[in-house]
């Protein structure tokens, strides 16, 4: 949830760096940010470490007045322990300001350790829990190296954590994760470390993807590894980031929503082309299981709800779903025959973790669609295929949940044994996108969106795989317009929703070419009865429909031009209402806290 940037090397512009850093990460959410430096020049016997915080957003913020250093880290934080104010902003400082922290997680523990850091004369400046462990590590130092004071306050704490920890005197920099991502970038006897890659990528593409336990040291342009529990030596496991600086950025697009939702037609093509041999694996390892769950959170739940009808209707296979954070109270008849598809974009969401932990408690075999490379989640499956969607910024998933359907399309046709049919599913699929993103096709969502921009409720109906879709579309919808929506399976409307439907509430119909079509134009009767203003969503027109969006028929694939159409209506109307898509209110884009 919180950003985290460091920079260690030779340049001088280290708090520069770091902002430019913060700024791309942005994306994740945040209420308050700040830098932390050790200043090239020595002030007096000890170096102080000059910090710079702010409430609210960077915007034009400048860091002129900070000092010339090559040694600097800062953070954007996303308030949990102390409201949204500068003292709580990070990075924090022990009495001496010689020792600074950044942290991203909850320390469980904090309030019994910050009471004895009381009684010993520390004084804090904050209410966070992250204050605690810069004290604690002053109060370590007294006795051992800053390197070992900062595994031993680490090993105190309870919960899942990443800190990071500099030390002006030993000139050290120490990062160290339980839960929480951290990468580190190894570049021209530089370091750089964020908690998301994409950030690192103007600087190096080489990186090491901290694992849970480790603790890196950082010091004259060497990084040493160890075990954080016993101070082990172990060495670094280089990788190489296949995404590009451009695939991270903005480029001429207002927002990153929009790009992200113009890039998927070329993400559909790729996956069709290039996924078929890593799907047809992992066809063959739910072929020999015995029962299987498909588990995520938000967008990603749908998916698996999606998921769940394409391996009956194509594959005739039965799958369990639930959401990550409800798996624990359903997970009781897992043995190790069974399955669990875990699917995530940042492969670090703690609910969908936490389920995949006891899943593998019980045994159960773990497999992970996953977009982020080196994520806990593709760390800890037993099998993990990358969704290849590129760096997804917009804190709305767009792309990732796109090509989660592909692979899912992909994976049933597998299990049929017709991957050639699932390539051209996928295919047709990219074709209708493409369709939609047409001038005069974006220009009708947007007039749609204009004159539904005042409305306060919207109801999407849905049924088989089109269900998922109404879902999906009704939390685009919420999350970045703040308009309620709401996504229904249309046979359900009479057994409660239709009490909601006055004159002119707007009701987004999907209507495909499949068994659903009449049935679901049956509810979208029943909306419009009772004064339902009825935009149909369809791949032919009907005297029903107030207004009409046209959707290419793509068979089972036609789930993914109709989410994009709740794509493209959520994004304008974010935009008319004024807000900005890529930063809803109250979310972040990885959400790394239960
Ligand atoms: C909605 C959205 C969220 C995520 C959810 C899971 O647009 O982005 O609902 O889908 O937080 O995130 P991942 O896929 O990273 O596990």
């Amino acid at each position: 949830m919180c950003g985290i940037f460091g920079y260690i090397g030779t340049k001088q512009n280290a708090p520069t760096i770091v902002l430019e850093g913060l700024k791309r990460l942005e994306y994740r959410g945040y209420d308050s940010w700040g830098i932390a430096a050790v200043p090239q020049q020595k002030t007096s016997h000890k170096t102080e470490i000059i910090v710079k915080k702010q409430t609210g957003k960077i915007g034009n913020a400048t860091i002129d007045d900070m000092p010339p250093s090559s040694f600097a880290f800062g953070h954007t934080r996303w308030a949990t322990h102390g409201g949204i104010t500068e003292q709580n902003a990070h990075p924090h400082l022990d009495c001496s300001n010689t020792i600074s922290v950044i942290h991203n997680g909850i320390i469980e523990n904090y309030e019994t350790l910050k009471r004895d850091l009381i009684k010993k004369g520390h004084i804090f400046a904050s209410e966070t829990d992250t204050e605690v462990a810069a004290h604690l590590i002053e109060e370590y130092i007294k006795t051992m190296p800053f390197d070992k004071a900062v595994r031993k306050a680490f090993n105190m704490f309870e919960g899942f954590n990443a800190i990071i920890a500099i030390s002006s005197i030993e000139q050290k920099f120490v990062a160290v994760r339980n839960g929480s991502p951290l990468v580190i970038g190894v570049g021209n006897n530089e370091h750089v470390l964020a908690s998301d890659a994409s950030a690192i990528l103007p600087h190096t593409s080489e990186v090491h993807f901290l694992q849970d336990g480790e603790m890196a040291v950082i010091q004259d342009e060497k990084m040493s590894l160890y075990e954080a529990k016993t101070g082990k030596h172990i060495d670094p496991t280089i990788q190489r980031l296949s995404w590009s600086i451009s695939q991270a950025e903005k480029g001429t697009y207002p927002h990153y929503m929009i790009k992200e939702i113009h890039e998927q037609p070329e993400i559909l093509a790729t996956i069709a082309e290039h996924s078929v041999s890593d799907v047809k694996k992992l066809a063959a390892i739910i072929a020999s299981s015995y029962g299987g769950y498909m588990i995520g959170c938000g967008s990603a739940a749908y998916a698996c709800l999606a998921g769940t009808y394409l391996f009956s209707k194509i594959a005739k296979r039965h799958m369990n779903w639930a959401i990550g954070s409800e798996f624990s109270y359903q997970q009781d008849f897992l043995t190790k025959k069974s399955l669990v598809i875990a699917l995530s974009q940042s492969g670090e969401t703690m609910d969908t973790l936490e389920a995949v932990k006891q899943a593998k408690a019980k045994g159960a075999l773990i497999v992970a669609l996953v977009n982020v490379m080196g994520s806990t989640l593709y760390r800890e499956a037993d099998h993990a295929i990358l969704l290849s969607a590129g760096p997804e910024k917009g804190v709305a998933s767009t792309k990732a949940f796109t090509a989660k359907l592909a692979h899912l399309i992909l994976l049933a046709t597998a299990l049929a044994d017709d991957p050639d049919r699932g390539t051209a599913l996928v295919k047709k699929a990219a074709l209708a996108v493409n369709s939609l993103l047409k001038k005069r096709s974006l220009e009708r969502i947007e007039a749609i969106a204009e004159g539904i921009e005042k409305k306060e409720h919207i109801y999407v109906i849905g049924r088989g795989l089109s269900y998922p879709a109404s879902l999906e579309t009704a939390l685009k919808i919420k999350e970045v317009s703040y308009i309620h929506a709401e996504g229904l399976p249309a046979g359900e409307l009479k057994h409660g929703p239709l009490a909601l439907v006055e004159q002119g509430t707007p009701c987004i119909a999907f209507l495909p070419n499949d068994e659903t079509y009449s049935a679901n134009l049956a509810g979208a009767m029943e909306m419009k009865a009772r004064g339902g203003h009825i935009i149909g969503v369809s791949y032919k027109k009907h005297e029903l429909f107030d207004t009409y969006i046209h959707v290419d028929d793509a068979e089972e694939a036609t789930i993914i031009p109709q989410v994009v159409v709740g794509q493209i209506l959520g994004y304008h109307l974010a935009v008319i209402r004024g807000f900005d898509p890529d930063m809803p209110r109250n979310l972040a884009k990885s959400v790394t806290v239960k």
